[in-house]
């Protein structure tokens, strides 16, 4: 899939205010700081289209961004955000939550993880919760380049070995640095196939 367009369209605390066009949506989710942002940017092609930033807890709400005037690429909030308050966490999960729990034009959610560490108890628990809940994920392994070729592949094998612990199937696993483009293709084509599927 080719994407010609790419408008940011709205921002909203919370799930009943974003578009009612009824448009498929594909979200991203994570640790605060784990590369959301870039993300959109690097696949849209289009830097500063998602605000960024090297200081943790950035995005703050939920951001529609309109692709081929077809379907919506959407930046999340990140948790895990240690250094705000408890109101403040609370607020976000809330926000997050009801986001994905309520949100029926959300078609596939994709998890983040930065491949330098090893699995993070937030990040296994918070793909549990989306088990039980019935949501679809994928994972996308960011930052791929700050490794070398065989340290990312180790990383990432362990990430399996211990996902294998307590699921009886991965799910899509992808892996990206927004910082050289990697992984760009893979992303977009997958959304492209879940898009042909629904026409
Ligand atoms: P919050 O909105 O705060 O939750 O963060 P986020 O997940 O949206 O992260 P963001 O895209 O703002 O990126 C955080 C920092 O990581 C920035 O300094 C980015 O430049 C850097 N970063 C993101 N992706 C990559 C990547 O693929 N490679 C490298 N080297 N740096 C990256
Ligand atoms: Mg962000």
């Amino acid at each position: 899939m080719i994407i010609k367009s790419a408008e940011f369209v709205i921002s909203n605390s919370d799930y009943k205010l974003c578009p009612q066009d009824g448009k498929p949506e594909y979200a991203f989710i994570g640790r605060s700081n784990v590369g959301k942002s870039s993300l959109i940017n690097m696949l849209t092609n289009k830097k500063g289209l998602a605000m960024t930033s090297s200081k943790p807890g950035k995005t703050t709400l939920i951001n529609h961004f309109i692709i081929n005037n077809q379907w919506y690429l959407v930046d999340l909030p990140g948790y895990g955000y240690a250094r705000r308050s408890k109101e403040g966490r609370e607020k976000l999960r809330e926000i997050i939550e009801d986001y994905i729990l309520e949100r029926t034009e959300l078609v596939n959610l994709f998890v983040l993880v930065d491949v330098r560490h090893e699995a993070q108890l937030i990040d296994l628990e918070f793909m549990e919760w989306l088990g039980e809940n019935g949501v679809p994920f994928s994972i996308v392994f960011t930052k791929a380049d700050k490794l070398s070729a065989l340290r990312l592949q180790t990383n990432v094998e362990a990430y399996k070995d211990k996902l294998i612990e307590s699921w009886d199937e991965l799910p899509p696993i992808f892996i990206t640095s927004s910082e050289r483009k990697q992984g760009r293709d893979e992303v977009i084509d997958y959304i492209g196939k879940i898009q042909s599927q629904m026409v």
